[in-house]
């Protein structure tokens, strides 16, 4: 890069860097210099760290968020969140919903425009088809569970997530699941499978078989829009859902 020549080329430059550093702080890097970085510990049962890396690296407004206890201290610490740039077309922010002592947590990808306006995660079709599998299909009320997503606020149009809003958004659900420690959590649909378990790997080959997550079962299964579009499929969701029932009731020991 070359010198600045002249006061407003500077200027340009200084609010260049200011806005370049505002983004990384929204992402959660606080920190030019990794060393200066204040190490911490989420350990989960099985010893291992679910939030490893740094604070600075997980939380841009650091401490609030990551000392939470409950879920109401997440959900407060989160705020009226502008860490990425989805704040703009939200109604509300969606956090989640259900049992904060859940032993079955559902993942999905982000909130539709239902879930946008209502402030409540799959409660559009997709969720109604969600509610039936919950309900009929493995005889629990929809209270009983823990719902969530990846992202909190809609992307525009239903797009997937951009990794940058994932980024911002992830260390939330971490502490979300973290604060449940849910025995198992389905995840739904090849957006939320992929970002848990950090794989290219296709939905296709993923689902039906049993992953973990940080020492917490995982099972993928299809995301209930993408039923809504395949009706044909729900029997394979159905195989994968009697697998957790099995589980659940220690039928695999
Ligand atoms: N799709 C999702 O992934 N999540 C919702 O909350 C609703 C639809």
């Amino acid at each position: 890069m070359s010198i600045p020549s002249d006061r407003n080329e500077l200027a340009t430059l200084v609010t260049s860097l200011r806005r370049h550093l505002q983004r990384q702080e929204r992402v959660g890097i606080r920190f030019l210099f990794p060393g200066e970085a204040l190490q911490t510990n989420v350990v989960m049962a099985d010893g291992e760290n679910l939030l490893s890396g740094t604070e600075g690296d997980l939380f841009s407004d650091s401490s609030a968020t990551y000392k939470a206890k409950t879920l109401e201290e997440l959900r407060e610490a989160i705020g009226d969140c502008r860490r990425c740039k989805l704040w703009s077309g939200r109604t509300h922010l969606v956090f989640g919903v259900g049992n904060p002592k859940a032993k079955l947590m559902f993942i999905g990808e982000g909130p539709g425009r239902d879930e946008d306006l209502q402030g409540e995660p799959f409660v559009g079709r997709a969720g109604q088809l969600l509610t039936d599998i919950i309900t009929k299909g493995m005889g629990f009320k929809r209270e009983d569970v823990y719902i969530a997503n990846v992202v909190k606020c809609r992307p525009p149009e239903n797009r997937n997530p951009e990794p940058d809003e994932v980024a911002s958004c992830e260390p939330f659900l971490k502490k979300q699941i973290d604060l449940v420690r849910p025995e198992i959590i389905i995840a739904l649909g090849k957006f939320a499978v992929q970002t848990l378990l950090q794989s290219k790997v296709p939905i296709t080959k993923l689902r039906g078989n049993w992953h973990s997550y940080h020492g917490i079962k995982l099972m993928p299964t299809f995301h209930p829009a993408y039923l809504l579009r395949n009706p044909g499929d729900k029997k394979l969701v159905w195989e994968d859902i009697k697998k957790v029932i099995k589980e659940m009731n220690g039928e695999n020991a």
